[in-house]
């Protein structure tokens, strides 16, 4: 593995690599790694020459400065992990080469804070958009950024930040950049909470508590198969909400859901019925506050 943290060093290292005609695979991540988010560096080590991780907490994504404030900064420990994930890859033959970024605020944004602002339309309007004002576009900077340093052919993003995903195609549309957008499937805890950096700040009775989530939603998906959709919604807010009362937690523990949303899996558009969903499929897309903390997650219908 080879740290850069240096904007001018990685696109020079990316340059060599394009003269090789070597492929480029990124995975751009705001670091506090973990199985979830070495789950796409691995898949993107079997699919390229060349694999840039970027670690950096980017704060114009941020709405909220005191989730920027508490956001993990794990540096150390995720650069130690990336190196030994890319020994075990070695020793199965999936030798990528690895190049670690973090580059400091003022390396990414040399000039100040960006002026630059991304609209995406219905896909930003729904969800996420509206609760959290400006966050996309401050994504789409940053990830337009690395897409400009890194040169990847290819760049790996999890579903569970799903809406996510809708933005930075539609980024894709308008920028018209020849990247391959990999979305990959979220890796869960073995109790079936979705791995996030945000779990590492839930107190050990709350994470006890998270996997109602993921449960709730596997059982919302069977309850998918007779049911219509505004029921499924509402016993998913109502199963939550009641959570406390039906299982007494320490602490006055209580989930407090923001939005379960049933939408078309590509325009993110809200269906009323199941059969208004497109060929790919409908999602469940669900924000949970629990002990402080804001949890997200999705089901497959
Ligand atoms: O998903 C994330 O961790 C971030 O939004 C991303 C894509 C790395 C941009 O900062």
């Amino acid at each position: 593995m080879k740290h850069i943290e240096k904007a001018a060093d990685l696109e020079s290292a990316v340059r060599q690599a394009r003269q090789q005609g070597l492929r480029i695979g990124l995975v751009p991540t705001m670091g506090a790694l973990h199985e979830g988010h070495l789950s796409l560096v691995e898949r993107a080590m079997g699919e390229n020459d060349v694999v840039v991780v970027s670690l950096f907490v980017n704060p114009i994504q941020f709405n909220n400065k005191e989730d920027l404030e508490k956001y993990p900064r794990t540096i150390g420990a995720d650069l130690a992990l990336i190196e030994s994930l890319e020994q075990r890859l070695g020793g199965e033959g999936k030798a990528a080469m690895l190049l670690a970024f973090t580059p400091s605020v003022d390396e990414m944004y040399p000039q100040g804070e960006p002026k630059e602002v991304y609209h995406f339309g219905p896909v930003e309007e729904v969800m996420e958009g509206p609760r959290r004002p400006g966050h996309f576009s401050g994504v789409a900077v940053v990830v337009r950024r690395l897409f400009d340093l890194a040169s990847p052919h290819r760049a790996y993003f999890g579903e569970k930040d799903y809406q996510q995903i809708a933005v930075i195609r539609s980024l894709l549309e308008q920028i018209k950049y020849p990247i391959e957008l990999v979305a990959c499937p979220i890796v869960r805890a073995a109790d079936g909470l979705a791995l996030s950096s945000r779990n590492m700040r839930l107190s050990p009775a709350a994470r006890a508590m998270a996997p109602a989530i993921n449960a709730t939603l596997e059982q919302a998906a069977e309850m998918a198969e007779y049911e219509e959709v505004d029921d499924v919604k509402e016993w998913v807010l109502d199963t939550l909400a009641s959570f406390h009362e039906v299982n007494p937690q320490p602490d006055g523990l209580r989930f407090e859901p923001e939005y379960f949303e049933v939408v078309d899996a590509r325009t993110l558009q809200p269906i009323a019925d199941w059969d208004e969903a497109g060929s790919d499929g409908a999602v469940g897309c669900i924000a949970v506050w629990l002990d402080g903390v804001r949890l997200i997650d999705i089901v497959k219908f």
